[in-house]
C-alpha cells in the first residue's frame, strides 16, 4: 500500500507534490521519491525512509545546485510514498522508476503479479533494469511504445498486459503538461481545478487546493493537462465522469471519510488479504513463496511458531492448517513463555516468529534463542527492513500497509492468509494435498477478498444490535472449537482492549469444565458456530449456555441452521471450513468496535497499549 500523486498546472509543483505526500505518508514510509518535467527532461529525486529524508535531499540538491527542477519552476511532476512490497527498501527501489533512457516515469500502488514474464520479455530484448521492483516494468513498457504511440496509447497498451491490482500514474520527458493514470482495484482519484488538475491515491494528498474530484474506476484511465481532465476505458473508448463535491475536513479525509483509523482498517482487510495472496497464488493447483527454500521445507520434521498477542492467534490457525494440510508436528507457545521454559529446540526444527511489527521483544527473543540453538528461522512481518527479518533466516510478508490503529485488524487477516499460504506450500512439497484438493483451496482462498468486501459493503443492522444491547455489560464469555477457538480469542482480545470490558476465551469443550460457573441470565456469549466437522459440538456447547439463561451471539456460515438455539446470528458466507477464520474475525471486530464507540472509548489509542512493544 503506497501512496501516489500528480499534479499538472501553473503552479510550483515539487512543494505540491512533497505537501500532497505528506498527507500520505500513512500509506507508507519506507521510502519516498519525486519527478519533475522541466525543459524536455524529467528529474528524479528520490531518499530512504519518512518524508523527512526527501525533503533533506530536494534540500541538498537546492544547495549544491544546477538542477533543473531546482532552478526553473516546473509545473508537471509525479511523487510517492512507498511501502515495500517486492524488493528491499533501498533507493534504487523507491520510486518513481523509470526506462534505461530517462524517457517514462512511473509511480505506482499495488502489485504487478506477471511482471517475472514481462521482466523477461524486456530483458530478452536487451533492457537493463535498475531496481528489483515488480513495478519497473511499467515504464520499460510504456518508454517502448512511446515513439510510435505516444503516451496515451502506450499507457493503455501497457496497462492491458499487466495483472494484478494496481494504479499508477506515467509521465513523459516529451510531452509536456500531461499525465496519464490508470487503475486496477487500488484507488486513484482526480481533483479538478482552474488551470490545474491533481491525481492521488488519496483525497488529503489535495484536499488543500481542490474539493472537486472524479473517482477513476477499475480498467480505466485518465489524461490529465492543465485543462482538464480526459477518460478512457481500457479498450480505449472515451467516457465522461460525473464530478463530486468532498466535504471532509483535513482529519476524516486522512482516515478515507471514516470516523477512525481502526474502521478505515478493518474495511482495508480486502485488500490486505489480496495483496498478501496476490502473485503467490498464481499457479492454480498451489502457492510460490520463493522465499522460503524447498529443500527446507521438505526435509522439515517440525515447526515451532511463537508470537504475542493477535500474531500469536495468526500462528493457531496457521497450526491447525498446517497439521490438517501438510500433515506436519507444529508446536505453538506465547514468544514470551517459549524464551524462558529451555525449549528443546535445534537443527532440522524450523521455527516461525509472527510479528507485524517486526519489533516485539518477546518474539525477537525467542527467534533469536532458536536460531544460537540451531534452528532455522522464518519471520512473518508487515515491515521491511525490521528486526525480526534481520535475526531471521528468510522472511515472508504480509502486505497490509500501514496500520495506525492499536489494535491489530488487517495485519491480522494478512498473517492468517500468510500461515494459510505456507501451509498449502509445504502441503504441495510433502505430498501431501491431491493437486484437486490444493486447486480447491487455491480458488477459495482467492476469492476470500471478495468475500470480506461484500461482508463489510452489506454492514450488518444484527451487530449494531447485539452492541446496542450489551454495550453496557461487565463481562463477555467467548467459545470456539478447532479453528473457531483461535478466531474466539481474537474477537474476546479485540472487546478487552478497546473496550475495557473483561473477557474470556475457552474452548467450547472446557467449558464444563469451570467457565460455565461464569453464566447467567446476564452474560453474553459468543459463540463461533461457523460451518465445520466439529459443529455439532458446537452447537451442543451453545444449547448448554442456552438452558443456563445466557445470551448466545453465535458466528455462523450463511444458510446453515443453527436452530433456536442462539438469541443474535452474525452471518458470514460460506468457504472451506478451514478459511473460515478469515471471514469469521470480522463481525467480531465490528461488534467490539460498535461497543466500544458506544461507550465513547478511543478505539484508535486504547489505554496503557502501544503498537509496538519493545519492552519485555
Ligand atoms: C492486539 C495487538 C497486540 C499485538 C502484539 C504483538 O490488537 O495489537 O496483541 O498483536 O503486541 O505485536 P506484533 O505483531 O507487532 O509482534
Amino acid at each position: 500500500m503506497c501512496g501516489i500523486v500528480g499534479y499538472v498546472g501553473h503552479q510550483e509543483v515539487q512543494d505540491i507534490l512533497l505537501s500532497g505526500l505528506e498527507k500520505l505518508e500513512y500509506r507508507g514510509y519506507d521510502s519516498a521519491g519525486i519527478s519533475i518535467q522541466n525543459d524536455g527532461q524529467l528529474d528524479v529525486i528520490r531518499a530512504v525512509g519518512n518524508l523527512s529524508q526527501l525533503k533533506a535531499a530536494v534540500e541538498q540538491r537546492e544547495a549544491d545546485g544546477g538542477v533543473a527542477v531546482l532552478v526553473t519552476p516546473a509545473t508537471t511532476g509525479i511523487g510517492h510514498t512507498r511501502w515495500a512490497t517486492h524488493g528491499r527498501v533501498t533507493e534504487e527501489n523507491a520510486h518513481p522508476h523509470y526506462d534505461p533512457e530517462d524517457r517514462v516515469h512511473v509511480v505506482v500502488n499495488g502489485i504487478v503479479e506477471n511482471y517475472m514474464e514481462l521482466k523477461q520479455e524486456l530483458l530478452d530484448s536487451g533492457a537493463a533494469f535498475s531496481s528489483e521492483t515488480d513495478v519497473e516494468v511499467i515504464a520499460h513498457l510504456i518508454a517502448r511504445d512511446l515513439e510510435e504511440h505516444g503516451l496515451v496509447e502506450s499507457t493503455r497498451r501497457t496497462y492491458n498486459r499487466l495483472r494484478g491490482h494496481y494504479s499508477f500514474v506515467a509521465v513523459a520527458a516529451e510531452e509536456p503538461g500531461v499525465l496519464v493514470g490508470a487503475r486496477k482495484e487500488c484507488p486513484l482519484i482526480v481533483g479538478r481545478g482552474d488551470g490545474e488538475q491533481f491525481l492521488a491515491s488519496g483525497i488529503p494528498a489535495f484536499l488543500a487546493h481542490s474539493r472537486t474530484v472524479q473517482a477513476l474506476e477499475d480498467d480505466e484511465l485518465v489524461v490529465l493537462t492543465a485543462d482538464g481532465a480526459r477518460f478512457l476505458h481500457a479498450d480505449g473508448t472515451p467516457f465522461e465522469r460525473d464530478t463530486y463535491q468532498v466535504d471532509w475536513d483535513a482529519d476524516a479525509a486522512e482516515k478515507g471519510g471514516f470516523e477512525t483509523f481502526m474502521l478505515k482498517e478493518i474495511h482495508e482487510q480486502a485488500d490486505a488479504v489480496a495483496d498478501t495472496i496476490a502473485d503467490r497464488t498464481v499457479r492454480p493447483d498451489g502457492v510460490d513463496l520463493p522465499e522460503l527454500d524447498d529443500e527446507l521445507l521438505r526435509g522439515a520434521t517440525r515447526l515451532i511458531i511463537v508470537a504475542c498477542g493477535t500474531s500469536y492467534h495468526a500462528g493457531l490457525i496457521g497450526r491447525y492448517a498446517l497439521e490438517e494440510w501438510a500433515r506436519i508436528p507444529v508446536e505453538m507457545d506465547v514468544a514470551s513463555e517459549y524464551r524462558y521454559r529451555n525449549p528443546v529446540v535445534g537443527p532440522g526444527d524450523i521455527v516461525i516468529g509472527i510479528t507485524q511489527s517486526g519489533e516485539t521483544l518477546d518474539t525477537l527473543a525467542a527467534m533469536r534463542l532458536a536460531r544460537e540453538r540451531g534452528a532455522t528461522v522464518i519471520a512473518v512481518t508487515n515491515i521491511m527492513g525490521s528486526q525480526a527479518t534481520r535475526d531471521a533466516h528468510s522472511t515472508v510478508y504480509t502486505r497490509a500497509g500501514l496500520e495506525i490503529g492499536v489494535a491489530a485488524t488487517k495485519t491480522f487477516v494478512a498473517q492468517v492468509a500468510v500461515m494459510y499460504l505456507l501451509a498449502l506450500r509445504m502441503a504441495e512439497l510433502r505430498g501431501t494435498l491431491t493437486p484437486e484438493r490444493r486447486t480447491e483451496l487455491v480458488t477459495r482462498l482467492k476469492r476470500i477478498p471478495h468475500d470480506i468486501g461484500v461482508m463489510l459493503d452489506k454492514g450488518s443492522e444484527t451487530i449494531d444490535r447485539v452492541a446496542e444491547r450489551h454495550f453496557e455489560k461487565e463481562f463477555f464469555l467467548y467459545l470456539g472449537r478447532h479453528v473457531g477457538l483461535p478466531v474466539s480469542l481474537e474477537g474476546a482480545l479485540k472487546l478487552k482492549e478497546i473496550s475495557y470490558i473483561a473477557t474470556d476465551a475457552y474452548a467450547a469443550g472446557e467449558m464444563k469444565h469451570g467457565p460455565i460457573a461464569l453464566l447467567d441470565q446476564d452474560t453474553p456469549v459468543v459463540v463461533v458456530a461457523t460451518d465445520s466437522p466439529v459443529l455439532e459440538k458446537v452447537i451442543s456447547n451453545i444449547q448448554e449456555v442456552k438452558v443456563r439463561g445466557a445470551h448466545v451471539i453465535a458466528v455462523a456460515t450463511e444458510g446453515t441452521d443453527l436452530g433456536d438455539n442462539a438469541e443474535d446470528t452474525l452471518r458470514v458466507p460460506p468457504t472451506d471450513w478451514m478459511l473460515q477464520p478469515l471471514l469469521a474475525v470480522i463481525p467480531l471486530q465490528l461488534l467490539a468496535y460498535r461497543i466500544a464507540r458506544l461507550r465513547g472509548l478511543n478505539v484508535d489509542q486504547p489505554r496503557n497499549l502501544a503498537k509496538t512493544v519493545t519492552v519485555e
